[in-house]
């Protein structure tokens, strides 16, 4: 039905007899002639249809916006003062000889101007799909899975699909359910990953393997969040955590190389413990230069108790941020609000102090806490901090954890608020993950999944001192978001069993949940690690999309439901009924 794609018409087309389909983008009547923008997935051209095709220029006169057409006709040229510099397509024009309504359209229920509600937009994703903001993201991302495909090809990975209806694979997130109908009062869940199975490959000797694959997790939404997303998933035996991280590292570089022509350079590293002490979070944004800089040690004896307390608690941090210049800048209200703001990570206050002279204590400063210190006190925090007159410092003092999330996200926000986080890109490895967390009930629980190995591959050693032990695990952080993560895996079955004992999984419970996985460990298991990329996020970051649905064709709302399909919907009696369910009355 078509010649040519209307976005691909040049200057080297002018003379050539086009036929093209496409959508109507908008049409003018201008000075006795129709103009038409006709759209298709590589973009518009502009169509003239002149009042001498009497019959066309009457069909042309009904069109509206959004009509299918095909429209056949010559290229032409158009004169110098009409080429338009904004078009790719804007050199030329197509002159109309023969015009056909393939389909005609509705009044479209999206506003062209975009002032369009997400769960309008989720609605209509078919029509927000047609503009071409979104049409070039999906393009995007299929270069991307592309690039990757040939990558780990070339690099001898094997693609090799892994079940959907499975067991729980233990990621951190709720199972999605799927009751058996074969096997009444028994479940499926949705893989969270292929993790089990990717290791299982390894056994059966598969050596390398990869798998673009969607991944299921019941967790709470975010802009980077979703409950069914996809994985770039990475295996291989006989690898070392090094090894799997030069390759993927080629990887990500290669892509960017290729599609962005930007050069990411070699990937520095960075441990946990200083991603946290730094910058308060496992996924520093280096674009931002401030750092967390930590003070509790010159604040034990004060009187004040806000900073002395948590200065003296072995769980407890006080950090300083300093936000060189902004003194001036950054009002009382602008401090309420970062206030508030910390509040959402259970900070209980954020004490400042603007810089106006250094070196002359409390004088030099401005601040609601420097009556509660010293001249010298003053004088030692803006040394470590090497601060100036014109800045101003902001205080967390707290449980570690909160002065963490807490002072990292202030981080973040101040540094766009105010224009400090530089553009471009800044990729690192997060290396060095403790083993464990402790919950509030003091149980353990793994930081990354439970097949991780310790760096210290010795069991009896893991028992002693768990709190102590790092992960053989990495994580790779691009501009603040964690594009992926992965692990060397336990391959030593006491290895595993204590693993699970010390995350308070019983012997029975680690037989009837992953009795499997024991087993198979028995056979001659190979050394194995591997890694998952968030196919999502490294599509947003980048094209620049503010949140991963915008690179997804039928992402859900954050409510985890899809207003196009209105999914999720109830089932009916007779389903239920062979599922052996029965629905609550609420
Ligand atoms: P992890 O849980 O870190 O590791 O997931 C790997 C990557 O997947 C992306 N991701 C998500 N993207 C969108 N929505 C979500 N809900 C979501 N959850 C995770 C992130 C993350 O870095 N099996 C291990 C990998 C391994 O050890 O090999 C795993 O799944 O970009
Ligand atoms: P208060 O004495 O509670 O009014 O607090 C005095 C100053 O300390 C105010 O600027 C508070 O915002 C700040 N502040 C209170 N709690 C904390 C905290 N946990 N961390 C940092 N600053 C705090």
């Amino acid at each position: 039905m078509r010649s040519h794609y209307c976005g691909s018409l040049t200057a080297l087309q002018v003379d050539t007899e086009v036929t093209l389909c496409g959508w109507v983008n908008r049409r003018r009547d201008l000075g006795g002639l129709i103009f038409l923008d006709l759209r298709d997935r590589e973009g518009l051209v502009q169509v003239v249809c002149d009042p001498d095709e009497k019959a066309l220029f009457e069909l042309a006169y009904t069109l509206r916006n959004e009509f299918c057409i095909q429209v056949k006709g010559k290229v032409r040229a158009r004169p110098a003062s009409q080429v338009n510099a904004d078009m790719a397509t804007g050199e030329v024009e197509v002159y109309a000889r023969e015009l056909v309504i393939l389909s005609k359209a509705a009044p479209v229920p999206l506003d062209s101007n975009q002032n369009n509600s997400e769960e309008q937009r989720l609605k209509y994703r078919y029509l927000d799909l047609r503009r071409p903001v979104m049409t070039e993201r999906l393009k995007f991302r299929a270069k991307v899975t592309s690039f990757v495909r040939n990558f780990m090809d070339s690099h001898g990975f094997l693609d090799v699909e892994t079940p959907m209806l499975t067991r729980a694979t233990p990621e951190g997130a709720r199972d999605y359910l799927v009751p058996s109908r074969t096997h009444k009062g028994k479940f499926f869940a949705l893989p969270q990953s292929p993790q089990l199975f990717k290791q299982l490959l390894m056994m059966s000797g598969l050596d390398r393997y990869y798998q673009i694959v969607k991944c299921f997790r019941d967790e709470d939404l975010r802009a980077d969040r979703q409950p069914e997303f996809t994985q770039i998933d990475i295996e291989t035996s006989f690898m070392t955590a090094d090894q799997v991280m030069a390759v993927t590292e080629q990887m990500i570089r290669e892509l960017f190389q290729q599609q962005l022509q930007v050069d990411l350079g070699d990937f520095p590293r960075m441990t946990y413990a200083d991603a946290m002490r730094l910058y308060g979070s496992d996924k520093p944004d280096l674009r931002n230069p401030m750092q967390l800089v930590d003070v509790a040690d010159l604040l034990k004896e004060v009187e004040f108790k806000v900073f002395s307390g948590p200065a003296n608690d072995a769980k407890g941090r006080v950090v300083a941020l300093k936000v060189p210049g902004k003194a001036e800048a950054i009002s009382r209200k602008d401090i309420d609000g970062y206030t508030e703001f910390v509040g959402i990570y259970g900070a209980r206050g954020l004490a400042w102090m603007k810089v106006k002279a250094v070196g002359q204590g409390i004088e030099g400063v401005q601040s609601p806490v420097a009556k509660f210190l010293s001249d010298d006190i003053v004088n030692d925090i803006l040394s470590r901090t090497e601060a100036a007159a014109g800045d101003i410092l902001f205080f967390g003092a707290d449980r570690y954890s909160v002065v963490c999330e807490a002072m990292g996200a202030l981080r973040l926000k101040l540094g766009e608020q105010h224009g400090l986080t530089e553009q471009g890109w800044k990729p690192l490895w997060v290396v060095d993950f403790p083993m464990f967390e402790q919950g509030d009930d003091g149980q353990l629980m793994a930081i990354h999944h439970p097949f991780t190995s310790p760096v210290n591959p010795d069991p009896a050693a893991l028992q002693q001192a768990p709190e102590q032990a790092l992960s053989n695990a990495y994580d790779m952080v691009l501009n603040g978001t964690e594009l992926g993560g992965g692990s060397v895996r336990i391959h030593d079955p006491v290895m595993q069993a204590t693993v699970f004992r010390l995350l308070g999984i019983s012997d029975d419970e680690a037989a009837e949940k992953f009795g499997f996985l024991l087993e198979a460990l028995k056979y001659g298991t190979p050394p194995h690690a591997g890694l998952a990329f968030g196919l999502d996020r490294l599509v947003m970051l980048m094209t620049g999309a503010s949140s991963i649905r915008d690179v997804m064709a039928f992402p859900k709302t954050t409510t985890a439901a899809c207003p196009l399909t209105d999914a999720p919907g109830l089932a009916n009696q007779a389903q239920l009924a062979e599922l052996m369910i029965e629905l609550k009355k609420e």
